[in-house]
């Protein structure tokens, strides 16, 4: 008879501190027993960004408590804990650090197996845990230091066919609300203020929608955004209504850049024939709902299935890690302690790596 498997899992890559109970019952369904976290925000704010340092520190002081509130709210005594995961990297290596010291240190006073984890592998394999799909689906992963295309076939088994060459679309989205005087973070203050702008009254670019393939490059729109507000404020202040228009137009570039190279690879991976093909989008960027509307009117174009886990579990989480793990632990996998953490750690070591380094660290 199959047998209930118990996951801790801890997260620490970037600046939220977290664990969570995940469990797989008798009968194969995985649950979510608790999901602790505990954001950094407000001790970053001044700085404009995740500051390594500070946020490495915070992890160091949170980490157990976060395990212990997380065990807590589980009603689940670590001893009946079947395996520790943890995020291995990529990330802000002090972070990942925190957090695999804490796992080791786990693992080693309970004697359970030590499991380190792709934080990106952690996000693409959500919609197991949410939705149950089935290999293979694509995953499109847009957050403030995430953005690409990944097939995902096992849970070591993913294809990188695209990503951000520069900036996460996320990335842009703040610093477009930063250019604009808006609130960080600036993806919901910028959909707000779109909502009510015209989307054809600034021409932005549609960057390398012209070059084949499924790469995108989001930095160049914010400096078009940057032209667009001083030519504007050249001729007048700037008033609201123009702050909403830059936000339009720039919202939709973006929405239109995710729409065709979703598109294109969506196409790869249906060459792959999957019998109920499914995309999923995750990180936080996917709470967008003009992105939303725009990758679901793709999907029912091409007769896919189209899913996004809740925004809590979009966004960086340890349930994630824990559901990632569990794969991993029922796949075979073991670490010891010589478990290393990684600034960089390709999911896919075949294709050729990100460029750049996003605001939260390493792009991988
Ligand atoms: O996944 P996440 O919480 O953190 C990481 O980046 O790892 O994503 C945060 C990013 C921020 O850049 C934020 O501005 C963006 O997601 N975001 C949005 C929206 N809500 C959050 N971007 C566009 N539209 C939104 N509604
Ligand atoms: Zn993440």
């Amino acid at each position: 008879m199959a047998q209930t498997i118990t996951l801790l899992g801890l997260e620490s890559s970037c600046d939220d501190t977290a664990a969570a109970v995940v469990r797989r019952g008798a009968d194969g369904h995985a649950e979510v027993l608790s999901n602790i976290v505990v954001g950094q925000n407000d001790l970053h704010k001044a700085f404009g960004g995740v500051v390594p340092e500070i946020a490495a520190r915070a992890h160091a002081e949170k980490i157990d408590l976060c395990v212990e509130q997380a065990l807590a709210a589980a009603d689940v005594p670590l001893a009946d804990i079947d395996a520790i995961a943890v995020t291995a990297g990529p990330g802000l290596i002090g972070g990942v650090m925190s957090g695999v010291m804490c796992a080791k240190g786990l693992s080693a006073a309970t004697g359970k197996p030590l499991i380190g984890v792709n934080h990106l592998a952690g996000h693409a394999l959500t919609p197991r845990l949410t939705d149950e799909l089935n290999y293979p689906y694509l995953m499109l992963l847009v957050s403030g230091g995430h953005c690409q295309f990944l097939i995902a076939r096992g849970p070591n088994n993913f294809s990188r066919i695209g990503g951000t060459i520069d900036d996460a679309p996320g990335e842009a989205f703040d610093k477009t609300a930063r250019l604009l005087g808006l609130a960080q973070p600036g993806g919901p203050a910028v959909q707000a203020e779109a909502e009510q702008g015209d989307p054809k009254r600034f021409k932005f670019p549609r960057p390398m929608l012209d070059r084949a393939g499924c790469d995108m490059s989001f930095s160049g729109l914010k400096t078009a955004v940057l032209r667009a507000r001083n030519e504007t404020m050249q001729k007048n202040t700037i008033r609201r209504q123009d702050v909403r228009d830059l936000c339009a137009g720039f919202q939709t570039a973006v929405v239109d850049v995710l729409m065709e190279k979703t598109k294109r690879a969506l196409t790869l991976y249906l060459a792959e024939n999957p019998t109920k093909p499914a995309l999923a989008v995750a990180g936080g960027v996917a709470a967008n709902t003009a992105i939303r509307a725009g990758l679901e009117s793709v999907t029912n174009e091409l007769d896919v299935q189209f899913t996004a886990p809740p925004l809590a579990l979009c966004t960086d989480n340890a349930a994630m890690i824990a559901y990632a793990g569990l794969e991993l632990f029922e796949a075979g996998q073991r670490d010891g302690m010589d478990l290393s953490a990684r600034p960089r750690w390709p999911l896919d070591t075949s294709s050729a790596p990100m460029l750049g380094s996003g605001k939260k660290g390493a792009k991988a």
